[in-house]
């Protein structure tokens, strides 16, 4: 058995604000298995109940997927007795127990980080079997040479202590203290991307995630805030995109 307040379970779709949940069912717009309910505190069931807001009925998810535009200077981890944590963002009502970041962003890396409740699914998008890649804008302190681009695309050596597998990077724009690139993974090792610039002399000074898989981070998100996924963007940072790494 799941279950929630009817507000809660409204507002966690993503559609609406807990505020705006209030209103609909307090219009009588809010059905609770083809009843109008008024009550903005009576629990649903989300494994047996069907809930409709103007006719339509919601999708009731088990587990909750947000997408969080992480800011600089809060910690991948689930709690921290000194610094604050992606999971400090979540607001109460998108806050549901058990729920921790799948896979980490530097305390300094900005961008597309995704929160959840479901283990399998983390393990399924983080397991290096699965390869789903990861794009990120990075600003280094010098330039971005073809020797670097190739290097990257072959496979750097970090530190001699492992060879990345090949990644993609290519020039944004450059500028006077330095070049922006864009680089695509397809592994997440510790500290990879600085690592690997590391090898070349360079440091990288911003670094911002902004796609996993065939997901895309929410350009209208402010740092600091998320949002449930659509099943449509569950499904597409599952699903992996053939970038010929090697051409
Ligand atoms: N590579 C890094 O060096 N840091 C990150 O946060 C992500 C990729």
């Amino acid at each position: 058995m799941n279950k929630q307040r009817l507000d809660k379970t409204i507002s966690s779709q993503g559609l609406w604000s807990r505020k705006d949940a209030k209103t609909l069912i307090r219009k009588g717009l809010v059905c609770v298995n083809g009843v109008v309910q008024k009550s903005a505190d009576a629990y649903v069931d989300w494994d047996s109940d069907t809930v409709t807001v103007e006719g339509k009925a919601l999708q009731l998810q088990q587990h909750v997927y947000l997408m969080l535009n992480k800011p600089k200077g809060v910690v991948s981890a689930t709690e921290d007795k000194e610094q604050t944590t992606v999971v400090d963002l979540v607001p109460d009502e998108l806050m549901r127990k058990g729920l921790f970041p799948a896979g980490r962003l530097d305390k300094d890396t900005t961008g597309l980080l995704i929160l959840t409740d479901d283990g399998d699914f983390a393990h399924e998008i983080l397991s290096p079997k699965k390869h789903v890649q990861k794009v990120y804008l990075a600003k280094v302190n010098g330039s971005i040479t073809d020797e670097i681009i190739e290097a990257f695309r072959t496979g750097v050596n970090v530190h001699n202590e492992y060879t990345t597998l090949p990644s993609k990077l290519s020039v944004v724009s450059r500028e006077e203290d330095g070049d922006w690139g864009k680089v695509i993974l397809r592994e997440g090792m510790y500290h990879q991307i600085k690592r690997m610039f590391v090898s070349f002399g360079l440091k990288v000074v911003e670094l911002h995630r902004i796609r996993m898989g065939r997901l895309d981070l929410d350009e209208s998100l402010e740092p600091g805030q998320c949002r449930p996924l659509t099943a449509e963007e569950v499904q597409l940072l599952n699903t992996r995109e053939e970038i010929a790494f090697e051409d």
